[in-house]
């Protein structure tokens, strides 16, 4: 990799809207794409800023497959809309960074998509960047503040719409979550990356410390700057 070819990704990429991926974690990201060819898992997508840049690298290596896992706010059978499209926009993305044929979405939550994913097959790179907080379980309820923040609208079930606060999915969901049903899938010898790793987010924090520092299972590549990486031994 030429420092010439990512500059010219995060030229583009850095105009996608994302709650948090300065260019010293794309740059991370695309060299660990690179270093680690073969299956690359995305946990948590947004408008997609990480993916085209994972997607960007798994294109130049002409081999392998990059999987993005996201609800775009779609919760089993009710989408909840807000002033923006998640969803289009990911995809709008993709295909304007021709990525079509390397990226894979799975618009589901986290659990369901691991659940749905074929037995036998490893990851080579497992990217962590969906709920923040440790794990929760039962009814989803959007606070007030975010309602606001999102122009959301409410629910769309069955052609109808449904106020925010009347409808509430149960699901887990949480870093934990994610990286309890993930790793196990992670290759001996491929790599987790832990987005945010934080105060601002103790669950992400949570998880690094028991699940990885603890854990002989992992060596730790890094652990500073937002971002935790580490090798399955
Ligand atoms: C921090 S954003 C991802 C940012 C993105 N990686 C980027 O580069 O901009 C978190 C994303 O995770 C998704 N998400 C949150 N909880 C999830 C879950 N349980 N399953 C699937 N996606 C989830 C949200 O819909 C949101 O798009």
């Amino acid at each position: 990799m030429t420092n010439t070819e990512f500059d010219d990704i995060w030229n583009r990429a850095q105009h996608i809207p994302s709650p948090f991926m300065p260019e010293e974690h794309a740059q991370l990201l695309y060299n660990l794409a690179l270093e680690n060819p073969g299956t690359v898992v995305e946990i948590g997508s947004w408008h997609g800023r990480s993916s085209v840049v994972l997607g960007s690298a798994v294109k130049s290596l002409r081999k392998g497959q990059l999987y993005c896992f996201d609800h775009w706010n779609l919760i089993e059978d009710a989408e909840c809309i807000m002033d923006q499209d998640i969803w289009r926009s990911w995809n709008n993305q993709i295909a304007q960074w021709q990525l079509q044929e390397v990226v894979t979405p799975g618009r589901a939550y986290s659990q369901k998509a691991a659940e749905e994913w074929p037995a036998n097959k490893t990851i080579d790179l497992l990217f962590i960047d969906g709920w923040h907080e440790y794990w929760e379980t039962g009814p989803l309820i959007i606070p007030p503040e975010d309602i606001q923040e999102y122009g959301i609208k409410g629910w769309l079930k069955d052609g109808k719409m449904i106020p925010a606060h009347e409808h509430q999915p149960s699901f887990d969901r949480g870093a934990k979550v994610d990286f309890d049903i993930w790793t196990p899938k992670v290759r001996t010898g491929g790599i987790v990356v832990l987005h945010d790793l934080n105060p601002d987010f103790p669950g992400v924090m949570k998880v690094w410390q028991e699940d990885v520092e603890s854990s002989k299972e992992w060596t730790i590549i890094q652990s500073e700057n937002n971002i935790g990486v580490a090798r399955k031994s």
